[in-house]
């Protein structure tokens, strides 16, 4: 998956249960860094990807008064949810769930690659440090797991259920787009994200929403209730299958 540098041993216990179980690749491009007090994936010919939500293009995008009228927060019905309860079980690097968390929802984000758990963790325990981000870090919890699995073994009704699997790769050439590539090379292809829909239709949840791109088919070839549209991307809502 990565190399792993000894500066590793330095990150803070939390981190180190997660990264503990990467397996690490002496040949592959990628090395896993503790550096500047961060975890920081070093990559051949661009910036090191972090996960950082207190500075960068992110930052301003939370920090900006239209941040109701996100894709994410219109598919949560933000305004009928303030203070949502909501389960990201393909968290990645947090950046849809963080947005809601900024808002005033309560985000578990449920992540399954060890790499990028570990980089959201960090990332979120960094933004506890923030003063410009720490309310909405302090509504976020992560865990390190396969969400079918979590599914199953967890009891506790959530508002929403949010998926963004992966999407088919596509070429770009900024910088934005290579951590993209990055980050398909570390992460491949959610190819069973069509079960996760249907183990999140079994849970207690009121409506679970699906991003996709405007072209995808639906996930797991399920028609859902409703749409929201951008003009990129879609969120397909669906209602569960169980009343609990
Ligand atoms: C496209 S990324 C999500 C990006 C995220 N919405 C964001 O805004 O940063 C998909 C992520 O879901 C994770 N994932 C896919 N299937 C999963 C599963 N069954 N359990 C946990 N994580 C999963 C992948 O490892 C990947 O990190």
């Amino acid at each position: 998956m990565v190399q792993l540098d000894k500066s590793l041993r330095y990150a803070p216990s939390n981190l180190q249960d997660i990264i503990q179980t990467i397996q690490e690749d002496s040949r592959s491009p990628y090395q896993l860094v503790w550096q500047e007090q961060r975890l920081q994936l070093l990559c051949p010919d661009m910036l090191p990807l972090i996960c950082d939500f207190t500075q960068g293009e992110y930052f301003h995008r939370i920090q900006s008064a239209g941040i109701r009228g996100e894709l994410v927060a219109k598919a949560v019905n933000i305004k009928k949810y303030p203070q949502a309860n909501v389960l990201d079980i393909t968290a990645g690097m947090g950046q849809d769930g963080f947005i809601l968390a900024t808002i005033g929802a309560q985000v578990h984000f449920v992540e399954r690659n060890p790499v990028v758990a570990s980089m959201l963790t960090d990332g979120i325990e960094r933004a506890k440090l923030n003063s410009q981000t720490s309310v909405a870090a302090e509504r976020c919890k992560v865990t390190f797991e396969d969400s079918e699995h979590f599914l199953n073994r967890s009891k506790t009704a959530v508002d929403i259920i949010h998926i963004d699997p992966m999407f088919p790769e596509r070429k770009k050439s900024a910088q934005v787009k290579k951590s993209m590539s990055v980050f398909h090379q570390i992460v491949g292809k959610d190819i069973d994200a069509g079960d996760l829909l249907k183990a999140a239709r079994q849970f207690n949840c009121k409506k679970i929403i699906v991003k996709r791109p405007n072209a995808a088919p639906y996930l797991g070839e399920i028609n859902p209730s409703s749409q929201i549209k951008s003009k990129k991307h879609r969120y397909d809502v669906y209602l569960p299958l169980v009343k609990y």
